[in-house]
């Protein structure tokens, strides 16, 4: 948490984002830290007026949980201004502004990714303020080459060191809590190889569809908007090597180092799977056809639902598939980890059965854990049956963009993603993208309320 006061400018203040995730957030992080001194700035092109947008930040913050004295007196000292942040003259009068109060500096691109990048563009052309933070949302760029583009671009404005790239999972609770699990306790890391796990899922299912957000989401598709970023990220680290200690240059250094050995399983880009969704129904609501809800162009052919497996080609990883999954619109929930084991190397004779595998699900939100072990049968001294050890981790008290952002208002990138790192997700995937722009991978359908289609089971 920083000791020094920041000012957060918030561009696109008037936005979704902000309103929905960053605003509560930073509520949670208020909560859990009072004393954390805060200028905020709301600037969006739209003139949202600052009334209107001292009354939303008051709203945003209680919904983070945030007391509601301190909500109103944030509300009560932020500023608004209307903003066009691609004309270079306001910009130098914006910056100019918040230099005036002596505080370190964040700018917070809450922006389509388009805008942020002629934004941070106008300012490679001003002296901007020494020290001066850059919080950008993703996708960070479209592919390999336009990714290393904008980090050239970045990197041309201030040092990797202020590029905060925003990836919310890692400031969720329990994908951070994977490295406390592996390395704070004795019975996990001894087994956290191939020769004892035979496969691992990773999984983001979500029953929520469209929700409006044709705009984006039909120009992303699920394999950018969740796997490119999100997955691929809890992959690296589930799978990355012990760290001498959880500073950003090590675990950062890491995360690099797993994603550098990273692959397509067998380097083959039509092994992954895509599916849209058809009129279905969630929880007693109708669902309507993807391609019939407003803003939706059907001959985009975007996928609601990607499947893509990876492997990491180290001695502790090789041959070990990483199935990394995510949809919309379906009928289960799931968001976790899967750790399948082997069966044990050798069972006595006398035993009547099999021992079922080991199995650890890791639950992302609820955050869960189980273990299934082989345990007597009730009964029955030589027949095995599967018990489940489980528990529900109390849940953190502040949200992943809340997490997020106290590394951000403390200038600690630890859970930013780095520029490098950006290009190995899309090195990764690229070759997808590709097979599925020439046709080379089926677009399949699964009905809304479903598990995906039946032909995957
Ligand atoms: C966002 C995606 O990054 O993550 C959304 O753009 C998705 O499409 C969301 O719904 C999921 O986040 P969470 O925290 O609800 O798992």
């Amino acid at each position: 948490m920083s000791a020094e006061p920041v000012t957060l400018a918030i561009l696109g203040a008037s936005g979704d984002l902000t309103h929905r995730l960053l605003l509560p957030g930073l509520g949670t992080l208020l909560r859990a830290h009072p004393g954390l001194q805060v200028d905020l700035v709301g600037a969006a092109y739209d003139d949202l007026g600052e009334d209107a947008w001292r009354e939303r930040v008051g709203e945003a913050l209680v919904d983070g949980g945030c007391r509601s004295e301190q909500a109103r007196a944030l509300a009560s000292t932020t500023r608004f201004r209307q903003l066009d942040v691609t004309d270079a003259e306001a910009m130098r009068a914006f910056l100019a502004e918040l230099d005036g109060a002596g505080h370190a500096i964040v700018l917070y691109f809450a922006l389509p990714p388009a805008v942020t990048q002629r934004a941070i563009g106008v300012l490679q052309g001003l002296d901007v303020p020494p020290g001066l933070r850059l919080a950008i949302e993703k996708p960070f760029g479209t592919g390999l080459h336009s990714a290393q583009e904008l980090n050239d671009l970045l990197t041309s404005v201030v040092p990797e060191q202020q590029i905060f790239r925003v990836d919310h999972y890692l400031g969720k609770a329990t994908v951070l809590n994977l490295l406390g699990l592996r390395f704070g306790n004795r019975i996990f890391e001894p087994v956290w190889n191939a020769v004892n796990i035979e496969r691992v899922e990773i999984i983001a299912d979500e029953a929520l569809a469209l929700e409006g957000r044709a705009g984006y989401y039909d120009g992303a598709g699920a394999l950018k908007d969740m796997i490119q970023s999100h997955l691929l990220l809890v992959t690296a680290l589930f799978a990355l090597e012990e760290p001498a200690s959880m500073d950003e240059l090590e675990l950062r250094d890491l995360i690099v180092h797993a994603l550098r050995a990273m692959h397509l399983w067998e380097d083959d880009p039509t092994q992954s799977r895509r599916a849209r969704y058809t009129e279905g129904q969630i929880d007693g609501r109708t669902v309507p056809d993807y391609t019939s809800e407003e803003g939706v162009d059907p001959d985009r052919k975007t996928e609601t639902l990607a499947e893509v497996t990876v492997e990491i080609r180290n001695s502790r990883w090789a041959g070990v598939p990483f199935r990394l999954r995510s949809g919309k619109a379906l009928g289960s929930g799931f968001r976790g980890i899967v750790v399948k084991f082997r069966p044990v190397a050798h069972l006595p004779s006398g035993f009547r059965n099999e021992a079922a595998p080991n199995m650890m699900v890791i639950g992302i939100a609820p955050e869960t854990i189980a273990l299934g072990i082989a345990t007597n049968g009730e009964g029955s001294r030589w027949d095995f049956e599967q018990t489940t050890l489980s528990a529900n981790l109390s849940e953190s008290p502040v949200r992943p963009y809340g997490e997020i952002l106290d590394g951000i208002l403390s200038g600690d990138p630890l859970l930013s993603v780095r520029g490098d790192a950006t290009e190995e997700l899309w090195r990764i995937l690229d070759p997808v993208f590709e097979a599925w722009s020439d046709g080379r991978v089926p677009l399949d359908e699964y009905t809304a309320g479903s598990y995906g289609p039946t032909a995957w089971n």
